[in-house]
């Protein structure tokens, strides 16, 4: 594990954009795993500007997105889809036919979150997965539970993580109660993970995500077991 401490959030985005470039640059047919939150927009911001520049290639990137709530279509304006969209998508040149997001308002949720695991087995796996931290050790939306989930699967979400993403909405009440999330296994296997965490409540979490016991109560603590992990932290 890589671990390296920026200044502040903007140094922090700023390393993450320069390693997904690198990423891109190096291998231009890249399928890359996209996470949504706060801490990535900084460096979507980056990528963007790198793109504008001539600098940055996207035309040949795939990109598979870790989550995405259930109700909510792609064009909810509080959707992961939506998100990407606005933060990335729209201002790059990716084919949007190769970005991918689960689907949130699937019928059969079971047979997406199916297609969804059989989508980046066919791509060849994740070449490097991005990850934010929740509070609660959450990666993508892999809740403290008792069991590592292997496969993209439906999860109810924490009353911890319906009160932090509230921010986002009106009221708590509409926050979606449950979501549709790549695997820890799927995440596992890619073959480089980027995990990114910024802000001082994250510190604590952090910790018992690097250096703590290895627990599906705690989620992010299994990348401690990946073989190319780099963490860029900004929590003091
Ligand atoms: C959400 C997302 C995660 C993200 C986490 C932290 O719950 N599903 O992928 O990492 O929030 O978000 P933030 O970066 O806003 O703290």
């Amino acid at each position: 594990m890589r671990i390296i401490k920026a200044k502040d959030y903007e140094d922090l985005s700023l390393k993450a954009a320069n390693i997904i470039a690198a990423q891109i640059t190096l291998k231009p047919q890249s399928v890359l795993g996209l996470a949504t939150g706060s801490t990535p927009v900084g460096a979507y911001a980056h990528l963007v500007e790198l793109c504008k520049k001539g600098e940055l290639d996207f035309s040949e990137i795939t990109s598979v997105n870790l989550d995405e709530y259930v109700g909510l279509k792609g064009d909810h304006p509080q959707s992961y889809r939506y998100f990407m969209n606005e933060h990335l998508f729209n201002h790059v040149n990716i084919d949007v036919s190769k970005t991918n997001v689960p689907c949130g308002t699937a019928a059969d949720v079971d047979a997406e979150c199916s297609r969804y695991d059989n989508l980046i087995t066919s791509l060849g796996g994740i070449d490097l997965q991005l990850l934010g931290l929740g509070l609660d050790g959450h990666i993508g939306f892999n809740e403290p539970a008792s069991y590592f989930a292997k496969g993209t699967h439906r999860v109810e979400l924490d009353k911890s993580t319906l009160e932090a993403n509230s921010r986002f909405f009106t009221s708590i009440d509409e926050v979606p109660k449950s979501a549709v999330t790549m695997g820890i296994g799927s995440i596992m296997q890619a073959k480089k993970v980027l995990l990114i965490v910024s802000g001082a409540n994250k510190k604590s979490i952090l910790e018992k995500t690097l250096y703590g016991e290895i627990t599906p109560e705690v989620p992010a603590s299994i990348l401690q077991l990946h073989p190319d992990l780099t963490v860029i932290e900004a929590v003091d």
